[in-house]
């Protein structure tokens, strides 16, 4: 995790909200920003989960990078991260489906495996919202922050992992959340990275959110003989506290067992789940054989809903001494150094060639 911690009173002094608003709605009190590139988060994330798993790098033979944030379009990222890995021999995926890009990686990487074509995969979520947030925009500026976790899966002959899968798309939702200012679309208009605005409706993706969640969870556990008493943690995307609370109460799962990091990390998008699923594997609250269920949704709206019975390891084999760089600003700071290079419309004249990143762009 990036250690700059950005608190809702931070958010309050250039937006018009407060602490109690965004506590009471949304459950969220930090979230953290990053000081370095998303591919050095990611770095960092896979060195640690490859030494978890007793591996080398060139062990590797392929890495899914599951994020809507990306350095550039081309080369993809997943291909950045492999070359600090020095992962010789591995094929590299960005997959982006919004906040759902890890469970959709933890899908893709699991259906590689089974049909022969990767033995040991690295899948990443990762997030670095902070760079293209509207900071001007207190319906979406106080929900998101950055993170980065991996996981390492291998081929096995015992059944665990991601067991069961049901993954699916809500287009009649497709509009109301959109980054505006990324992408093809927005070539030739004036606009460059940076200059982003979001649409966003809160609402709308709420209920749809809780609805597509609790349907996936109850249809996985369904197709695979389980119930809710089976299940010994969910780790669900973090949006929204009372979305999480609704998702659980329609699936029958009591909130004791649900794994929550909303409070310290806020929507971290991709890096939500996997995040999660560490915190709670350091925590003890995954043992060996849990039954995991793992919900998600994202912009599209994708939605999904895994079930993961975990190994007989809950102890990491090795551990890497790869590390962010030291932090040398606050969280304040960097959004503060974002902000300066956006007009008061959420749009940048001059990209993010402030100097507190100016480093990172080489
Ligand atoms: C965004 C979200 C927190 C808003 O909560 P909500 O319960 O739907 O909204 P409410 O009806 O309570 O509040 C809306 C009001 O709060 C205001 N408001 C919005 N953001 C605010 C903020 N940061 N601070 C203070 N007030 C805010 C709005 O302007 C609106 O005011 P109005 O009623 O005068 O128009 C909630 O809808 C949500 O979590 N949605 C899904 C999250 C999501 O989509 N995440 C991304 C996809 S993974």
């Amino acid at each position: 995790m990036p250690p700059a911690v950005l608190t809702n009173a931070d958010l309050s002094t250039f937006l018009d909200t407060s602490d109690e608003w965004i506590i009471s709605r949304t459950g969220m009190k930090e979230r953290r920003i990053a000081h370095v590139t998303a591919l050095e988060l990611s770095t960092v994330a896979a060195s640690r989960a490859l030494a978890c798993a007793g591996l080398q790098a060139t062990d590797v033979d392929l890495i899914i990078y599951g994020s809507c944030s990306n350095e550039e379009a081309v080369p993809n990222s997943a291909s950045g991260v492999q070359a600090a890995l020095g992962a010789t021999h591995a094929a590299s995926i960005d997959l982006n489906t919004a906040c759902t890009s890890f469970l959709y990686g933890l899908a893709t990487a699991t259906a590689m495996i089974r049909t022969g074509m990767a033995r040991n995969a690295v899948v990443i979520g990762v997030e670095l919202i902070s760079r293209y947030m509207d900071w001007s925009n207190r319906n979406v500026a106080v929900l998101f922050g950055d993170g980065a976790a991996a996981v390492v899966l291998q081929a096995s002959d015992v059944e665990s992992g991601l067991i069961g899968s049901v993954l699916g798309c809500d287009t009649e939702a497709r509009a109301s959340l959109r980054v505006r200012g990324v992408g093809c679309g927005y070539a030739g208009r004036g606009i460059t990275l940076g200059d982003t605005t979001w649409d966003f409706d809160g609402p709308v993706i709420f209920k749809r959110a809780v609805r597509a969640m609790a349907d996936a969870s109850t249809k996985v556990m369904q197709q695979h003989g389980v119930t809710a008493d089976d299940v010994d943690l969910v780790v669900p995307h973090q949006a929204n506290l009372r979305i999480i609370e609704a998702v659980a109460k329609q699936a029958g799962v009591p909130m004791a067992k649900v794994m929550l990091t909303v409070e310290q990390y806020g929507n971290m998008s991709a890096a939500t789940v996997p995040v999660a699923l560490v915190e709670a594997l350091e925590t003890g609250r995954v043992k060996p054989g849990s039954l995991l269920l793992m919900p998600g949704f994202g912009g599209g709206l994708t939605w999904c809903s895994m079930l993961v019975r975990w190994g007989s390891r809950v102890t990491p084999l090795g551990s890497s001494d790869r590390a962010l760089p030291p932090l040398t600003t606050t969280a304040l700071d960097l959004v503060n150094s974002i902000r300066a290079s956006q007009d008061p419309h959420g749009r940048s004249a001059t990209g993010l060639q402030s100097p507190v990143f100016a480093e990172q762009h080489r």
